[in-house]
Formats: structure tokens, C-alpha cells, sequence
């Protein structure tokens, strides 16, 4: 329940992505959110004002006379209510409209005498979306410190192929959720490792672990969502990149830390939660190892990986470094000879049994202060916090 307590106002304007809108209503009730839906008189056309009632289980608004509004103020009530602002889709002629600040429609005249943030998801066939003016609309719309959300590329309604496509809408709710927490990490760079790494044995074969990524992944978007430019160097696991964080895929260690040393510089802070293999085959085969080829059961000879953690600590001016160690006993004390060792500030120390592969987690935070245990919460949580705590950090490094 992301958004408990939180009410949005959501904007619905003319345009075929409106049915998507549904849905959005859907999860961001799911998330403990209440909803006011107001419609333009184009969103109509799509779809009905009786669908996001039933959806929204309020009566949805389209005309600024309204005869139930007594004070024949819905502009202000409605803006007045509203923790954040939606629209979604935004079509073109919208976001003309919105910034020239004409308010010639309900949706248009609350959203003039708002007082808290506006979040806009465009929707438009590609050269709409491409058009100088729409360009010089969403220039101005960003001046006014407008969030814009997407929009996505791929196949459009229309049949072509291109940018205009709105956000899907888990994508939007994300942004929702973002948008109520604290900017602890804003114009900060942090640079990850996640998942776990493949090791080749062969073309086919290779060593690698159950490391699924949902740590590091969380701790990603929380970074983002805390205002951080995030870049994520992820092994191979099956989770979609969080919005607005760049990812880079690799396979092996050897591939992740040359990704880990390029991207470093001008991060201000490191985080390795990857799960990077400590051995790897000396010498991979080239063609896929036969079965029976060989007398015996082949024998592979190992070779130490480089530990990415330690040697980007080593640096002259490293940025903030930050391990994790998971371990299956003897917790408090291979945490922190592992910190020592890597010489770092800060590492997260977790039990093997309390979280791998979970949704959920318990942490130990140990840095030079002591330990600072964070209790059994999903990963999400546990990641906002972990980044509060590196927030703290870099503010003390001043
Ligand atoms: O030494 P150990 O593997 O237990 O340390 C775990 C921490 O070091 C994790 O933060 C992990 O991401 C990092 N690490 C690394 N490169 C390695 C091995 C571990 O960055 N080769």
C-alpha cells in the first residue's frame, strides 16, 4: 500500500490510450489510493464517465457547470483535494492548452489553480509527438516544473511505429509513488551491481548462483526515487529495469567489473549488491563439451575473480562504498571484518535464510557507528532506508 491516505486527482483527455486509463484507476487503488476522475469532453468519446465511476466509486466530472456542485466551484474544490495531480493520457492539444494556460474546460481551469504537483503521461501518434510545437509545448511545461512521464516508444494504435506511446500503467503508478518520497539523493550519481554472475564453462554451461536481483533492483529505484541519476550494471535475472534508471546487462564478473570501472567516475556513490561469482572457469571451452567424450568426468580448473567492492574502495578518490554480505551464520562477525577488510563504510549485512530470493528481508546496517538493525519488511522499504542511511552518510563525508 504505497499510496495510503494519498488522494489523485486523475485528468483523462481524448485520446485511444484513455481505455489504459481504466486500469491505472484499478492499481492505483490497489495501492490504498482515492481517485477523483475528471474527464474532458474529448476523453468522453473513448470511453464513458460510468466506467471510471464503477472503477473509481466516485462520480467522475467532465463539465465545469456542474449542477451538483452547490458553490459552482469545482475547479477549486476538486484542486484544493488533490495530494498530486494526473493526466493520463495527455493528448496534444492538452498539453497546448496546459501550456499556454488556457482553462477552457473543467480539467484545464483546476488544473490553473492548482497548488501542488502535476504529473502528465503524453499520448500521441509519433509525429504529433514530434511536431515543433508540441516540442516547444513540453519545454515550457518542464520550465513550469511539470513532471512529464514518458511517453514510451514501440507500435502505436495508429499503426505506425514510434515515441508517443503512453507509459503502461504499473509504469505510471511507480511514477506516482516517487513523486511522495523525500529527495534525500537529489543531483547525486550512484552506480550498482546486482544479480548474480554466469560463469562459462562452455558455450552452453556455466557456474553461476540463485542471486535473483530483487535487492538490488529495489535499492535502485528507491535511489531513483530519492532523486539520484541511478546506473545499474545487472547480471543475467529476469526483473524489468526500474523507470529511469539505466542498466547495463552483463554476464560475467570479469564483464561486470570493466562496466563497474568504466561507468565510476563522478558517482558519488557505489553500492554492490551483486552476488559476482569468487571463481571462474581458467580456461572455457570454445564448442559445447561432449558427454563420454572423455574417459573421466572433466575436471575444471578454477581462477580467482577480481572483488569489483574492494578495488573501486582502493581508489585514490573513491566514491561512497557500500557492501553486502550475505551470510548463513556468524552474522555480526563476518560483516564487519568483511567491511574492515574492504576497507568501506558501510555494509549491509543479511542472513541467507531470512531473504534470498524473497520478496521480503531483514538488514543489518554496519558502519564505523555501530549496527543499526532494520526489521523484517519488503525489500522496497528496506531499500528506502538503506538509502536514507547513505544519505546521511555522504551529508557527515561533507
Ligand atoms: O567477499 P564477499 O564476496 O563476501 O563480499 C561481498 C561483497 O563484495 C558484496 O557487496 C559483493 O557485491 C562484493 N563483491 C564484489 N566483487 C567480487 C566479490 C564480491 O564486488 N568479486
Amino acid at each position: 500500500m504505497e499510496l495510503a491516505g494519498k488522494h489523485i486527482v486523475l485528468g483523462v483527455t481524448g485520446g485511444i490510450a484513455a481505455y489504459k486509463a481504466a486500469e491505472l484507476v484499478r492499481l492505483l487503488l490497489g495501492e490504498g489510493a482515492s481517485v477523483q476522475v475528471v474527464m474532458s469532453e474529448a476523453a468522453t468519446h473513448f470511453v464513458t464517465p460510468v466506467t471510471f465511476q464503477a472503477l473509481s466509486g466516485k462520480p467522475v466530472f467532465t463539465d465545469q457547470w456542474d449542477p451538483r456542485v452547490a458553490n459552482n466551484m469545482a475547479h477549486i474544490d476538486l484542486s484544493r483535494a488533490a495530494d498530486v495531480l494526473l493526466v493520463a493520457p495527455a493528448s496534444a492539444d492538452f498539453l497546448a492548452k496546459l501550456a499556454n494556460g488556457l482553462a477552457d474546460d473543467l480539467l484545464t481551469t483546476l488544473l490553473l489553480a492548482r497548488d501542488c504537483r502535476l504529473l502528465v503521461a503524453p499520448a500521441m501518434n509519433r509525429q504529433m509527438w514530434e511536431n515543433p510545437a508540441t516540442c516547444r509545448n513540453l519545454a515550457t511545461l518542464r520550465d513550469d516544473g511539470i513532471e512529464i512521464l514518458g511517453p514510451a516508444s514501440g507500435e502505436q494504435a495508429c499503426g505506425e511505429s514510434g515515441p508517443g506511446r503512453m507509459l503502461e500503467a504499473d509504469e505510471i503508478v511507480a511514477a506516482v509513488v516517487a513523486h511522495f518520497q523525500p529527495r534525500l539523493l537529489a543531483d547525486k550519481r550512484v552506480l550498482l551491481t546486482a544479480g548474480p554472475t554466469f560463469e562459462a564453462i562452455d558455450p552452453v554451461r556455466g557456474i553461476t548462483n540463485l542471486s535473483t536481483g530483487k535487492m538490488g533492483y529495489a535499492i535502485a529505484r528507491a535511489a531513483h526515487e530519492a532523486g539520484a541519476e541511478v546506473t545499474l550494471v545487472s547480471g543475467p535475472v529476469s526483473l524489468p529495469c526500474p523507470r529511469g534508471v539505466r542498466r547495463i546487462d552483463v554476464l560475467s564478473a570479469l564483464e561486470m567489473h570493466a562496466a563497474v570501472h568504466r561507468e565510476v567516475a563522478a558517482n558519488d556513490v557505489f553500492i554492490a549488491v551483486a552476488a559476482v561469482a569468487d571463481y571462474r572457469p581458467a580456461r572455457p571451452v570454445g564448442q559445447k563439451i561432449k558427454k563420454g567424450a572423455q574417459a573421466r568426468p572433466p575436471a575444471i580448473e578454477l581462477v580467482h575473480n577480481p572483488d569489483i567492492l574492494a578495488e573501486i574502495a582502493a581508489l585514490p578518490q573513491p566514491p561512497l562504498c557500500v557492501g553486502f554480505a550475505a551470510e548463513s551464520e556468524n552474522l555480526h562477525a563476518y560483516a564487519e571484518s568483511k567491511r574492515r577488510s574492504k576497507r568501506i563504510p558501510l555494509i549491509v549485512g543479511n542472513l541467507i535464510d531470512d531473504g534470498f530470493g524473497g520478496d521480503d528481508n531483514t538488514l543489518i546496517l554496519f558502519d564505523e557507528d555501530g549496527q543499526q538493525a532494520l526489521a523484517r519488511a519488503p525489500k522496497l522499504q528496506l531499500a528506502r532506508q538503506l538509502v536514507a542511511r547513505i544519505a546521511a552518510l555522504l551529508e557527515k563525508r561533507q
